[in-house]
């Protein structure tokens, strides 16, 4: 261990400056992506926005480690002989806790990342962490392999100590950085200038010798650091732009008025139901395989789709659903996967647009439970399939969810990407409906 340094040295300060200005991006830039995620704005921006967080912050993490050692083998200056006990005191646990949370901050983030469960959502999410696009970070523990229950209780703990954390680090930051121009203005000593370099003390002192190695520690260093913050920050306002051009909330759900389309045309109107848009979803859920990450799971939905709707349980011969989804609107989340889904691998949007479900008959099977049997029309190719489902219907709103499973070769659906099946062949669709009586 080197003897205690009258100043700091300029790897010291370089780390410092990387690490605080780091940090003080990462909260904003954390906070915007929560209120996306949480408004249901999916976009390459937002992936991009989240990937790049992920990769700032693991980078933190690395710096904050190298910081810690650094300091263990290079001893701070002395704090100002003038300082009373209670002030050293305090000085100690900030920058003690300072070190709790630039190691805690990052850790806690990737273990809610390593468990892949969306806060927002409320369901599993897996998304592969790329550092600056350059490497896959792996998740910890194996938590994608553990149950639900075990995923949703780590994101959620990991996640809430992860938004306290950056409140304490802001709050730290507000009274450690109070206490250094406190120091500067008040006390007139040196601890301000130690960190700042081109800042002198506010009393004359002997210049230290110019050393040649540190100034071009610190000038490079310092460097660096502003060039990444000034991308960072670009990157930042590109990613915000791109958000703008996919919001979920663009792609609503037609709604319909019940059409002759059902299966008896003179079948009266007064059955037709209207979907509730906001409150109903069609979604897709399947596995990706790697060996980096073992299983992952991903979930998906249509943003755009119709559904004519005719029904009445007393009346179920003339009861019928007819839906039709907009192949283009299918999404994950993840923009890579968004991109590709529209291609001629996955749905073949330009050649097949739409994707279409038509009931050929609905049977009661006790209670709330019915079945829906009809025809599957994906990539022009139809297949008949069973949709088992649970409906409510309290007065004039009606409640259904139904989930089943499909087997995408049946619909060449990626049939030439995946030879070696990384992706499930079985995709599950589930199906969310809150509609009110049309007539
Ligand atoms: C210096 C390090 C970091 C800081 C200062 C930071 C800060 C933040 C903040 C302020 C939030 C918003 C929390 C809230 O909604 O209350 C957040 C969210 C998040 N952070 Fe970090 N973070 C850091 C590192 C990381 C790392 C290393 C990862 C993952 C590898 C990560 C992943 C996330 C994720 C996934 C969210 C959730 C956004 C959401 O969906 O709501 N963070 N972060």
């Amino acid at each position: 261990m080197s003897e205690q340094a009258r100043r700091y040295s300029a790897v010291a300060i370089v780390l410092h400056w990387a690490i605080a200005f780091a940090i003080l991006l990462m909260i904003p830039l954390g906070w915007w992506m929560g209120d996306m995620a949480e408004d249901g704005v999916v976009s390459d921006g937002i992936f991009r926005a989240y990937q790049l967080h992920k990769s700032i912050g693991l980078t933190v993490l690395a710096l904050s480690l190298v910081r810690l050692a650094w300091r263990l083998l290079n001893p701070p200056p002395p704090l100002p002989a003038h300082m009373p006990g209670w002030e050293r005191f305090i000085a100690k646990a900030i920058h003690w806790a300072f070190y709790a949370l630039m190691i805690g901050l990052p850790l806690t983030g990737w273990l809610y990342v390593s468990a892949g469960w969306s806060e927002h959502d409320d369901q599993p999410l897996l998304v592969t962490t790329h550092w600056f696009g350059l490497f896959v970070v792996p998740h910890l523990f194996g938590l994608p392999a553990a149950g639900a229950d075990v995923r949703e209780a780590v994101a959620d703990t990991a996640m809430s100590a992860h938004s306290l954390m950056a409140w304490g680090a802001l709050v730290l930051a507000a009274l450690h950085a109070a206490a250094a121009l406190k120091h500067h203005v008040f006390d007139k000593d040196e601890v301000l200038a130690d960190m700042v370099p081109g800042v002198k003390p506010p009393f004359q002192t002997e210049p230290p010798a110019k050393d040649p190695i540190r100034l071009a520690v610190l000038g490079v260093g310092l460097s660096i650091t502003a060039v990444a913050l000034i991308a960072a920050l670009f990157a930042w306002a590109d990613m915000a732009d791109g958000s703008q051009a996919a919001p979920q909330q663009q792609s609503t759900i037609a709604i319909t008025e019940p059409t002759p389309t059902a299966p008896d045309a003179s079948a009266p109107v007064a059955n037709g139901w209207r979907v509730d848009a906001a409150r109903s979803s069609i979604g897709f859920g399947f596995t990706y395989t790697d060996d980096i990450n073992g299983e992952a799971r991903f979930n998906g939905r249509f943003t755009r789709w119709r559904a004519d709707i005719v029904f009445n349980p007393d009346d179920l011969a003339n009861s019928a659903a007819n839906v039709t989804i907009e192949t283009a609107s299918a999404t994950d989340g993840v923009a890579m996967h968004d991109r590709a889904l529209p291609g001629p691998e996955w749905f073949d949007a330009a050649a097949h647009p739409t994707a279409s479900f038509r009931t050929r008959s609905i049977t009661h099977l006790g209670g709330a439970n019915y079945r829906a049997e009809g025809e599957l029309t994906i990539r022009g190719r139809s297949r008949e399939v069973e949709l088992p489902f649970t409906l409510t219907i309290e007065g004039d709103r009606a409640n259904m969810t139904g989930q089943t499973s499909i087997d995408r070769r049946d619909f060449d659906i990626g049939k030439d990407t995946d030879a070696d099946d990384s992706i499930s062949r079985d995709i599950e669709i589930s199906i969310r409906v809150e509609a009110t009586r049309a007539s």
